[in-house]
């Protein structure tokens, strides 16, 4: 079918849609949801079967859904309403929720329901639940509601009870009363509105939004007051224990982004006690051990790394290499493996361009510890999904492994033509070859789990979630440890490494790729700088780039 995705943004659930309604054979085409004008001109363009809206904050224009099936996605079961729909299950702590597939009509989320599927509620911020379970679903229930459709015999049915309208969740109906939620009620408000908008609070004196709550097990102290603060996260105390907040953004005076919780406090922040590694709500770094395999967790708050998160990491790889195991098993954490440098700590920074230049140097030193790692095997185990510089770390080790439902961007050229580093000139053509490498870099696309084993970007993807992945991921590193094939495959390791060197040095391809970066941060041309300011600052789509808007291609004037 021809598909036209009408969306807000080319959001995690987009591109999931994207490349598994693609696989299916699909040919679809993506409109930023600008104005009525610039969605009437798309459809006139593309003349598609179908319309299909994965993430939208406007309603539809009559003349289009009147016109054309429209399948709306909300992140709600049958007969849920409203824009807020997981927000208030998060909220209201819901033992399951679901997706439904609706109809566009003139109500809001009241059309006829062509497909819908539920799930079990996870205890997780909104954003990880809508990154997994939701798009899950999504793809399930528009799999489902497309076979229909195309069938031509099903009469989409009216939603049950006329649906139950829930209005935008205001922060009068979560705001936090430190003197009188206990700890799982502060985390369940912090978590209905993270990632977005965000629960209004202020600390110290500072308005701010709350972020990236944990908590805490053995600290606590008298209600509301602040404890601790440690690797940029501040700990706060609730009636029955305590809270670690990682992130913060600014609501009054500053810069309207996430940063550190610490950087945002400032003088506050250097006041309070570091309480060292016992604080486990405040690392997001973990090693554990099983059979003689070490597995190095790293949950970073949106998969973004900043210097002191790369620092962290090297020094836990560090240690975890002069362990005595046979295998080592770079985890990431459960919504992201890695999504590179960390742009908001870029941009909070006097010089954005000094700051980028220690960042890539930081995740550059990452890499080179993987790469160079000769007396024990690495895997990468990607539960979540990665981005450009995120995805060449991931390379950097032996073995790639992938979650089945993982969305990779193998390309920096959508951030103001980043050249990227982390020694992906070596790492990606080694896999891919110099062809496909071009390919994947210059076209921006994400790719699915199975279409980046078919390229060999990734030797293996398995799994249902991001459980079933991980213990898949056990039981096939303790098969690789004691593969008779072990030594040889250590050796093989060694021997190519070396010949690698010999042709061409590490160190070369390190320096060809930070001259070019040295241009993005420092040279003339500001794209990179105009595009992290948009992406940081989320500045809407004034226009849907062209590699999406494939209906634009050749057609308006536009040139080929
Ligand atoms: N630095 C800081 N924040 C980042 C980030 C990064 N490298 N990558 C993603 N994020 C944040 C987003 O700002 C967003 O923040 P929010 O919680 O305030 O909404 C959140 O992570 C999720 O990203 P979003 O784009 O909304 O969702 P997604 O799951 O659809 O992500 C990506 C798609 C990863 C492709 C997109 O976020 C991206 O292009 N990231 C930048 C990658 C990059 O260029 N890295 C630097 C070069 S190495």
């Amino acid at each position: 079918m021809r598909i036209l995705f009408l969306t807000h943004s080319f959001n995690s659930l987009s591109q999931r849609l994207y490349v598994e309604l693609s696989r299916d054979g699909h040919d679809i085409s993506i409109e930023f949801d600008i104005n009525d004008a610039v969605t009437r001109e798309a459809v006139a363009l593309w003349r598609p079967d179908l319309i299909i809206a994965p993430f939208l904050k406007r309603a539809i224009p009559e003349d289009v859904w009147r016109a054309h099936t429209c399948f709306i996605v909300h992140p709600g079961p049958r007969g849920d309403r409203g824009p807020a729909a997981l927000d208030w299950a998060v909220l209201n702590g819901e033992s399951t929720w679901g997706v439904t597939v609706l109809q566009a009509e003139a109500e809001m989320d009241a059309g006829p329901v062509w497909a819908s599927v539920e799930f079990p509620m996870r205890e997780a911020r909104k954003s990880s639940l809508y990154r997994n379970e939701v798009t899950d679903a999504a793809v399930s229930a528009v799999r489902r509601a497309l076979g229909r459709f195309a069938a031509g015999d099903f009469t989409p049915e009216p939603p049950s009870g006329g649906g139950r309208w829930r209005p935008a969740c205001r922060q009068a109906d979560r705001g936090i009363d430190w003197l009188c939620d206990d700890t799982a009620t502060v985390l369940r408000k912090i978590r209905s509105a993270d990632g977005q908008p965000g629960i209004r609070d202020r600390i110290g004196g500072v308005p701010c939004y709350l972020y990236d709550a944990r908590r805490e097990p053995a600290l606590s102290g008298p209600p509301g007051e602040l404890l601790a603060c440690r690797h940029g996260a501040i700990c706060r105390a609730t009636i029955d224990g305590a809270v670690w907040i990682g992130h913060l953004r600014p609501a009054g005076e500053g810069p309207d982004f996430k940063q550190p919780a610490a950087s945002v406090l400032d003088e506050t922040a250097r006041t309070l006690p570091d309480p060292g590694g016992d604080a486990a709500g405040a690392e997001a770094i973990r090693y554990e051990e099983a059979n003689g395999i070490g597995y190095l967790h790293f949950d970073f708050y949106n998969g973004a790394m900043g210097v002191a998160e790369c620092e962290r990491l090297l020094d836990a790889y560090r240690s975890a290499c002069e362990r005595d195991t046979r295998l080592l098993v770079l985890m990431g954490g459960p919504d992201f493996w890695s999504n590179g440098l960390d742009l908001n700590q870029i941009e909070a920074a006097e010089s954005p361009a000094d700051e980028s230049w220690r960042n890539i140097e930081a995740i550059n030193e990452l890499a080179w510890a993987i790469i160079t790692t000769e007396d024990r095997l690495t895997v990468s185990a990607l539960q979540g999904n990665a981005a450009a510089g995120g995805v060449f770390l991931a390379l950097a080790a032996d073995q790639v492994l992938a979650r089945s439902g993982v969305v990779l961007n193998p390309h920096y050229k959508s951030m103001g033509n980043l050249f990227g580093s982390e020694y992906w000139t070596y790492l990606l053509p080694r896999r891919v070859g110099e062809a496909r490498a071009a390919e994947l870099t210059q076209n921006r696309l994400p790719i699915g789990a199975p279409e980046a084993l078919s390229l060999g970007l990734i030797d293996a993807h398995f799994g249902e979630d991001g459980v079933d992945f991980s213990a898949q991921v056990q039981t096939r590193s303790e098969a690789l440890a004691a593969s008779p094939a072990y030594g040889e495959m250590l050796e093989g390791k060694r021997r190519r490494r070396a010949a690698d060197e010999a042709q061409k040095p590490l160190a070369a391809y390190r320096a060809e790729e930070l001259k070019r970066m040295q241009l993005n941060f420092y040279g003339f041309d500001p794209s990179y700088h105009v595009a992290r300011y948009h992406f940081v600052f989320k500045v809407p789509h004034s226009r849907t780039p062209f590699f999406l808007a494939r209906h634009r291609i050749g057609g308006m004037g536009v040139p080929e």
